[in-house]
């Protein structure tokens, strides 16, 4: 297995995994403008985080060191929250009979945990953040989890199904009304990608925990 090096400072902006127009109720505009500003600032200064980083000596100040391993932990994961993003987006099947059961064993039922969902991204609506259906690798547990920045995911877990409710993700479209985002968001996962997900953060558990 060869090990990616910690600092390239070269990662490629990776393309919309779907036709920005053939989304329901989302714009080409939005989604566009999205991926390239958001995401791609994001993917851009996580470069040149990462090259200042690969310059630092035993003469850069502490300090210094500490704001750019800030920056680096905040772009980092900007990046690899909106890949997760673009990537559960573009309408690809119907929610599959393996994840249904997976949310009705953990929330009753599916209905309830759309609930769970769309009440959770209402309360960062006007403001900024991420919800994430994240499987927790050391439990095996279904998680449903905001977060008002990029840096507060839930550690050891695997996003499933993620949601962008930064205002840069809805507000071209749709001004301030954060439920009409969540409504299009809703008529465009893909859930044949969140299921490929679940499938393989439950074999990386198994992986895990075989032994223990
Ligand atoms: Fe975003």
């Amino acid at each position: 297995m060869t090990l990616t090096p910690a600092l390239t400072g070269n990662h490629p902006l990776r393309p919309l995994p779907f036709n920005p127009a053939t989304l329901s109720g989302l714009s080409e505009r939005l989604i566009v403008s999205h991926h390239e500003n958001n995401y791609g600032g994001a993917v851009r200064i996580l470069n040149r985080v990462e090259q200042e980083l690969a310059g630092i000596t035993k003469d850069t100040p502490p300090l210094v060191v500490a704001a750019l391993r800030e920056r680096e932990l905040t772009f980092r994961n900007s990046k690899n929250l909106h890949e997760a993003y673009f990537g559960n987006l573009g309408r690809r099947g119907d929610m599959s009979s393996t994840l249904a059961r997976a949310l009705t064993e953990t929330y009753g039922s599916v209905g309830r945990w759309e609930e769970h969902l769309r009440l959770t991204a209402m309360g960062l609506g006007g403001g900024s953040g991420w919800v994430i259906l994240g499987f927790e690798l050391d439990s095996g547990a279904l998680r449903t989890v905001s977060t008002g920045n990029h840096k507060e995911t839930l550690s050891n877990a695997v996003p499933l199904l993620v949601l962008d409710m930064y205002e840069h993700s809805y507000h071209l479209d749709f001004g301030a009304a954060a439920a009409k985002y969540i409504d299009a968001f809703w008529q465009n996962v893909n859930w044949e990608e969140v299921t490929t997900r679940l499938e393989r953060a439950r074999l990386a558990q198994q992986a895990l925990s075989s032994g223990s």
